[in-house]
């Protein structure tokens, strides 16, 4: 079959699926581990998602043989993970974190040290309190981890910068200092867990004053060895990708450190438009090439999501959806079929 072909069957499978639920068909294109092989093909999983494995037998089927690479959308997260200080509470990482190694999955750790979603505890605390809590946080995840898991990486810090380059007043910058992020590395780095450290965020894909300011702290603290690697969101909307991800990808390579694209999804208006749809297979297809032309200091790629079911864009960005390469119903998009060629460096 033409790739012209086969690419017009998917559109017209997404189409009509959108409008009248289809069966799910999967195109006969291989899968997205093994055009993503040696890199990983990860997507974010969450408990939510996961229980509802025996009433559906597709996403097992899907999750198995699809993917080969796991983030917890929000089970490692403080507000969960340690909602009372010195409480401890494991289960929703691990069931994630068990899916994820009987997989053989890459499993990415997410997150240590973020503002959004932490425990409201956290933020009543000052000084050397506030130090001494996050000392003990990232020291008793990271070690529960190490004990009972493989762990690929752990993002240590997540989103701590604003979009002019400064950084975020969060509860750590305000009562601590810029030096709270070097230091939460060196902590992490204590732990001597196996797994790399990275730096996560948004709205640095491209060459702008947020990346500049990640990169300075990169080189930094690559030059202390406490960074092994930078995941870049890529929260897209159709159509608008930065014109230089590949130019600022390598920059962060030339620094020393591997990258990965850890949190993608391309969302758009809904209903979606032929012309979008056809866009996101062409969006998705520039985000695996700016990834495959940083060769192995690329080490992987995950959608925040299998489906969009699940996916988190459409209850943030009223109005938007249809972010990932699977519908509601599981079905397949082009940019599931255009994101397996490119992978396979067909794009
Ligand atoms: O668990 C509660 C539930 O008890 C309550 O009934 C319900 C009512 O709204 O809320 C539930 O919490 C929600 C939580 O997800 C778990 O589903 C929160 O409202 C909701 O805000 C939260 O959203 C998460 C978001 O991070 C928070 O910032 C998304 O699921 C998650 O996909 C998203 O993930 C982040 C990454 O970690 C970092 N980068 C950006 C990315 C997208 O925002």
């Amino acid at each position: 079959m033409s790739s012209l072909l086969a690419f017009s069957l998917l559109l017209g499978n997404a189409l009509s699926a959108w409008a009248n639920p289809l069966p799910r068909q999967l195109p006969s294109f291989g899968t997205l581990k093994a055009a993503a092989a040696p890199r990983y093909f990860g997507a974010a999983l969450g408990v939510p998602h996961l229980m509802n494995f025996t009433h559906d037998p597709l996403f097992d089927v899907d999750a198995v043989l699809q993917f080969s690479g796991a983030t917890p959308e929000n089970e490692m997260k403080w507000m969960n993970i340690e909602p009372e200080r010195n409480m401890f509470n494991f289960t929703g990482g691990d069931i994630v974190a068990a899916f994820a190694n009987a997989n053989d999955y890459t499993l990415r750790g997410h997150n240590l040290v973020w503002y959004s979603q932490l425990a409201p505890w956290v933020e009543t605390l000052t000084g050397e309190d506030l130090w001494n809590a996050t000392v003990n946080h990232i020291t008793t995840v990271m070690t529960h981890y190490k004990e009972d898991f493989v762990l690929y990486c752990w993002d240590v810090v997540n989103e701590a910068f604003n979009d002019d380059g400064t950084y975020r007043e969060n509860v750590w910058y305000t009562q601590l200092g810029p030096d709270y992020i070097p230091n939460a590395y060196t902590v992490a780095r204590s732990v001597n867990s196996g797994s790399k450290l990275y730096i996560n965020d948004y709205n640095t894909e491209g060459i702008n004053n947020k990346s500049d300011a990640l990169l300075t702290v990169v080189q930094s603290m690559k030059a202390q060895n406490l960074v092994d690697g930078v995941g870049f969101q890529c929260h897209f909307i159709v159509g608008e990708l930065p014109p230089d991800l590949e130019q600022n990808f390598a920059r962060f390579v030339a620094a020393g450190v591997e990258i990965a694209i850890t949190e993608l999804d391309i969302r758009m208006n809904l209903p979606p438009s032929e012309a979008d749809i056809i866009q996101q297979a062409k969006d998705y297809t520039t985000v695996v090439n700016a990834c495959l032309a940083q060769g192995e200091a690329c080490v992987g790629i995950t959608t925040w999501g299998i489906t969009d079911l699940y996916s988190w864009v459409p209850s943030t960005f009223s109005g938007t959806g249809y972010a990932l390469l699977f519908d509601d119903n599981y079905v397949p998009k082009p940019a599931y079929n255009s994101t397996i060629y490119a992978l396979q460096g067909l794009a």
